[in-house]
């Protein structure tokens, strides 16, 4: 018998109740009086049904490793996972092989910790810099943001469990993203917010999809027949099942109609007394006649046929004991990758045996990424401090031992001590960082080569971050310490360098000119130390690009009305900017960004020749020639734009279309690129079908999306339609 008979057969056998209960979970597991969870941490658990053989599956987070408690009670075992870095440094690699095996090392560990489906990738576009979850997010642009999906869910897929792309769709901030309703135009939609997710479900299959909290031009994501059914399911082909956003929507029974197979975690009314339960309101609707049985049993199947293959369906024995010691390996890869030098003025990287004066509380209160269901629970996190120590740079020991007294006592004062906020999340009061005196740092100067100033901010599920000091801004007190080791440092002929621990761009044009390099480090897991040590001595060489704009200012970003009218208590939020998002925006309108979309520096130096560009069928072929012409060896990011000809529909100034990550080339090695676009992904939504125009188009090959180094023209003779 194939497994879809055994799965009508088993549906066949369910009574009303059993069904309406398989799709709704059982509750926040150890919560209310609900049973605690077979692995203790994990977000959610569907509902056994034991006369039927079928058993409980467990859901677990999310996007930087899996999030489950690393202790149990009464056990002496501790079963921590890896932190990989924040999913914006993965993005920031641009490097399809290494999101998959960041995928194989994260699904080994949901296996072997006995989950089942993975709450990740989310793939949420970065619309506005402040959206507090960007870092759990990949990019501005649906291409890299797709394809970094796509082949992180084949890494976790290829270990036998399920990965859940989140949060379908436009749930692009954090501000009242439970009743939001986001306007959108529907071409903006697809090209931008939908284009993503259309790519990973459609390359690499993902289990499930998890809707999104908010509501989409007026309908809660959850119970929008037009995303769940016509889009993901009658245009994509998806296969999988859909979940809600915990606790998310109003309305059960038409989420079950929607296309929403699964609502989760269910018991919606234990924390919310207005709410009914889930599983007596779809019953209701069935034997009322306002649900039909056969639109539950559609979902019933959606589940099923997902969770017959998982690892508790198949009573799969699981070791709790992954194999953390290579996973930290790859979370180190991943982290080197998505290092992006963003300045380098002669300074890196720094001899081995270069003196080196650290500044900055982030030295050891190292920020390995963010709060929320995206955090993670490692064994260990390497604070930069540790990390330079380990790998014997010459730290000024003097000046350490300061910070860490200084963090010490600090944390001790009322008002610095580290709370929780109304997530759970740790709020850590920002320290001053502005407390050493000038004869201190004229000593530190003198005796050191070089100062490294460390820069941190920390950002959350729940809650936006603000256009204000301290957060997008430098504080006072960060740009005063920046001023005043900038100047006594340069005053005794010593560089400074500034490494950023940030998970979304920060403001860095009024500043950046006071200092000689930045390094984006950004929330680089529990390895940050190693990969920041290894970096600055060059024993790697950064190659990661900006898979999100920097703008100059906060008051050039596009999405002006993020997040939402009235502004404090947002109801609506209108995308205005339309398909004008990120460097789409900056290039179209000639607005200058600070380090643009695609920018990152390198040790070495690339020289990019013969460009050819051939046009097949469907598609277009574009191959070309990328040397390391300097002398350190080093990985280049290639990128491939098009630019449109003027035609019915307005377009940006150009888009990303393709791009390529080189192998490590050695000082005059040369790799040859073979990009192919298919003339499909050129094309406009018109409002019905997608709009492939006539006329002469642009390939732009570059370092970055304004650094085109080579171009090249193909035409198109006669338009062409394709549906959606
Ligand atoms: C988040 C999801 C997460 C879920 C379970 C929700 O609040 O938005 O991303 O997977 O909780 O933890």
């Amino acid at each position: 018998m194939s497994v879809s008979d055994n799965v009508d057969e088993l549906i066949s056998r369910m009574t009303l109740e059993e069904k309406a209960q398989f799709v709704v979970g059982r509750g926040v597991p150890g919560f209310f009086g609900n049973p605690p969870s077979r692995v203790p941490g994990a977000a959610g658990e569907t509902r056994p049904i034991e006369r039927l053989g079928i058993p409980s599956v467990v859901l677990a987070d999310g996007p930087a490793g899996l999030r489950i408690n690393p202790r149990r009670e009464g056990d002496e075992k501790t079963y921590h996972a890896t932190a990989f870095p924040v999913a914006i440094m993965l993005a920031s690699t641009w490097n399809r092989e290494l999101l998959e095996a960041v995928g194989r090392a994260m699904g080994e560990e949901v296996r072997e910790y006995g989950v089942d489906i993975l709450l990740a990738p989310a793939m949420n576009i970065h619309r506005n810099p402040l959206c507090g979850r960007n870092f759990e997010y990949y990019s501005e642009d649906p291409l890299l943001s797709g394809e970094m999906a796509a082949a992180f869910i084949k890494g976790v897929q290829s270990q036998g469990v399920g990965a859940c792309v989140k949060h379908f769709v436009a749930n692009n901030q954090e501000t009242n993203r439970r009743i939001v309703d986001t306007i959108v135009s529907e071409r903006a939609l697809r090209e931008i917010y939908l284009k993503g997710f259309e790519i990973a479900i459609k390359k690499s299959k993902p289990w499930a999809v998890m809707s999104a909290y908010n509501k989409l031009n007026g309908k809660y994501c959850s119970q929008n027949e037009w995303l769940l059914t016509k889009v993901l399911r009658e245009e994509w082909g998806f296969e999988g099942f859909v979940m809600t956003d915990w606790f998310a929507g109003d309305d059960p029974v038409e989420q079950m109609r929607a296309g929403n197979d699964m609502i989760m975690p269910g018991k919606a009314y234990q924390i919310d007394s207005k709410r009914k339960d889930e599983v007596e309101e779809i019953m209701n609707a069935v034997k009322e006649g306002r649900l039909s049985e056969e639109v539950l049993d559609r979902n019933v199947r959606n589940i099923l046929k997902v969770l017959v293959n998982s690892p508790s369906f198949k009573g799969y024995k699981y070791s709790s004991q992954p194999d953390l010691e290579a996973h930290a390996k790859v979370a180190y890869e991943a982290g080197i990758e998505g290092v992006v030098l963003l300045k380098n003025e002669g300074v890196l990287p720094l001899k081995e045996d270069a003196s080196i004066a650290l500044f900055g509380t982030g030295q050891i209160e190292t920020i390995k990424g963010g709060t929320g269901s995206g955090d993670t629970h490692p064994r260990y996190v390497i604070s930069i401090l540790e990390g330079m120590r380990e790998r014997n740079l010459k730290v000024d020991e003097e000046l350490a031992e300061i910070y860490t007294r200084y963090v010490r006592e600090m944390r001790e004062k009322e008002e610095y001590r580290i709370k929780r906020g109304p997530f759970g999340q740790p709020i850590m009061p920002r320290l001053p960082q502005d407390f050493l005196g000038e004869d201190q740092l004229k000593r530190y100067a003198e005796r050191n080569d070089v100062a490294i100033i460390v820069i941190s901010r920390i950002s959350g599920e729940g809650y936006d971050r603000k256009p204000e000091k301290g957060d997008f801004y430098l504080s006072d007190d960060e740009k005063s310490l920046l001023e005043k080791v900038s100047k006594v440092f340069h005053e005794h002929g010593k560089r400074v360098v500034v490494l950023l621990n940030i998970g979304s761009p920060i403001e860095v044009a009024s500043w950046r000119g006071l200092v000689d390099s930045i390094l984006l480090i950004w929330q680089a897991g529990q390895e940050t130390g190693r990969i920041v040590a290894d970096t600055i001595v060059g024993k790697v060489n950064p190659s990661g690009k900006l898979p999100t704009t920097f703008p100059r200012d906060y008051s050039d970003v596009p999405s002006w009305n993020f997040p939402g009218e009235p502004k404090d208590d947002p109801q609506r939020v209108v995308y205005d900017e339309g398909i004008y998002v990120g460097y789409r925006y900056y290039d179209t309108f000639g607005v200058e960004p600070a380090y643009e979309f695609g920018f990152g520096l390198s040790y070495t130096t690339f020289e990019y020749k013969n460009l050819d560009v051939k046009v097949l069928n469907d598609s277009i072929k574009v191959s070309f020639e990328v040397t390391n012409t300097g002398d350190f060896p080093g990985k280049e990011i290639a990128q491939v734009y098009v630019r449109a000809p003027k035609g019915k529909l307005d377009k940006p100034f150009q888009e990303l279309k393709g791009f390529h990550k080189t192998r490590l080339l050695k000082p005059g090695e040369t790799e040859k690129v073979e990009v192919e676009i298919c003339l499909r992904s050129l094309a406009s939504f018109d409002g019905e079908k997608w709009l492939l125009e006539k006329g002469e188009y642009e390939v732009r090959v570059g370092a970055s999306s304004r650094d085109i180094r080579l171009t090249g023209k193909f035409t198109i003779d006669k338009e062409r339609r394709y549906n959606p």
